[in-house]
């Protein structure tokens, strides 16, 4: 993905957003702006993405809190769940790993967490989340995070790989129309089905103007 240059416009914009509100979150995005960021970068940033990761973030607190062990997140696009989950105070979490196969994901995704690169909690890696290994990872994964099943060929073909007893947090939508999408699932119950979890600590769904979200939290 080449970056845009500067966008001046976006970034002066939002570093009087992130003054207003003193988020830091907001700052690191305008941060990007001003460095020059890809075109996409304002869908991976507008209100449905952060409302779904927000939704994330709650559903987190509430059900694995202090995972025990790095969060990999897969699919992650330009890293923002990773700055949201390294900036909520409820969570306490180790180390993000933002994994995607699109390799101009993974600078995008370390400019915008820089603060958390610095301090060794973020990392950013380019790869098929299919081919992984989790049980050769080290340190193992505390909690693993896809909130791109709707685009893997085969969802339970990939949770068979998972070590057992490995948390997860899926999210997946009903979103057939678009494209890129090849696993959607018509309801959260048939999510529910095609995840096959051993264990579901919370379920639920979010309708949205073109589709209904699903998530899932439990363990393989
Ligand atoms: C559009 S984005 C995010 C969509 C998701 N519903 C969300 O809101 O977070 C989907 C991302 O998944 C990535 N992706 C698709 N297949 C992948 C795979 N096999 N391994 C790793 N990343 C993958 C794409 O490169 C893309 O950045």
């Amino acid at each position: 993905m080449t970056p845009e240059p500067p966008c001046e416009a976006f970034h002066d914009l939002l570093r009087g957003m992130a003054a207003l509100s003193a988020n830091p979150i907001v700052a690191d995005v305008a941060r990007l702006y001003g460095k020059g960021a890809p075109a996409d970068l304002s869908i991976a940033c507008n209100h449905k993405q952060f409302a779904s990761k927000q939704w994330l973030v709650e559903a987190l607190a509430a059900t694995l809190p202090r995972p025990d062990g790095p969060v990999w997140v897969l699919g992650a696009w330009y890293g923002v769940l990773g700055a949201l989950l390294l900036q909520d105070p409820r969570l306490a979490v180790p180390e993000v790993v933002s994994l995607d196969i699109d390799p101009g994901c993974a600078p995008v995704a370390e400019t915008l967490n820089h603060r958390h690169v610095a301090t060794g909690r973020f990392r950013a890696v380019t790869a098929d989340m299919t081919a992984l290994d989790f049980a050769a990872q080290s340190p193992a994964p505390g909690l693993v995070i896809n909130t791109s099943c709707e685009h893997l060929d085969d969802v339970p073909g990939w949770i068979a790989t998972l070590p057992a007893g490995l948390p997860l947090v899926l999210q997946s939508n009903d979103y057939y129309r678009e494209p890129d999408h090849r696993s959607c699932v018509p309801t959260l119950d048939a999510f529910r089905a095609q995840a096959g979890l051993g264990e579901v600590w919370f379920a639920g769904e979010r309708p949205a103007k073109n589709y209904t979200r699903f998530m899932l939290i439990g363990r393989r």
